[in-house]
């Protein structure tokens, strides 16, 4: 095993204590529907950064309802959602990891179940379900469906 993964790295202003880290997961766990962190996000979450790892990346975080590919994803498009993660962030930096989120958007691929729900992989509308919005041309394979603009876009960013 290469030494340096037990070494520090700084990026621009950030230093992480290792090279150990915790890809994004989604969990599917916001019960509620509201994409609000809940206490499960905070232990699975937190329990990597008692764990040691330098940076703890929260799950694909939809940045608007219907970015949502299930509708138990975890959100962050309001004051509350981002106040609801926040001491999640913030006890994650007390073990001395760096937390971050991949923020998302599920495009064309919004609007299914939770991969382990039985039954078709759209949710409709009047299961709590939406339209989605993608690429106007492209289908996607699982579902079968082509949707409206805009493209689908991910980006993973630090909370610091
Ligand atoms: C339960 C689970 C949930 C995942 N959720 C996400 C996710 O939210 N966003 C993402 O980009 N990748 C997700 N992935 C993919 C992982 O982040 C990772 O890229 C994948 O497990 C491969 O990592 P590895 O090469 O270290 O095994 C998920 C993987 C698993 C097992």
């Amino acid at each position: 095993m290469n030494a340096s993964l037990f070494e520090p790295l700084t990026l621009r202003e950030t230093t992480i204590p290792n090279r150990v880290m915790v890809s994004p997961m989604c969990q599917y766990s916001c019960d509620d529907r509201d994409g609000l962190a809940t206490d499960w996000h905070h232990v699975h979450l937190g329990s990597r950064a008692v764990g040691g790892a330098g940076v703890v990346i929260a799950e694909a975080t939809a940045v608007e309802p219907r970015g949502r590919i299930s509708p138990e994803d975890l959100g962050i498009w309001s004051q509350e959602h981002a106040d609801a993660l926040a001491p999640t962030a913030e006890f994650i930096r007390e073990q001395g990891s760096v937390p971050a989120i991949q923020l998302a958007h599920a495009g064309r691929k919004a609007s299914t179940r939770r991969p382990w729900e039985d039954g078709p992989r759209l949710v409709k509308q009047d299961e709590g379900g939406w339209t989605p919005r993608g690429p106007p041309t492209i289908r996607t394979p699982a579902t079968r469906r082509t949707r409206r603009r805009p493209s689908a876009w991910i980006v993973t960013t630090s909370t610091r």
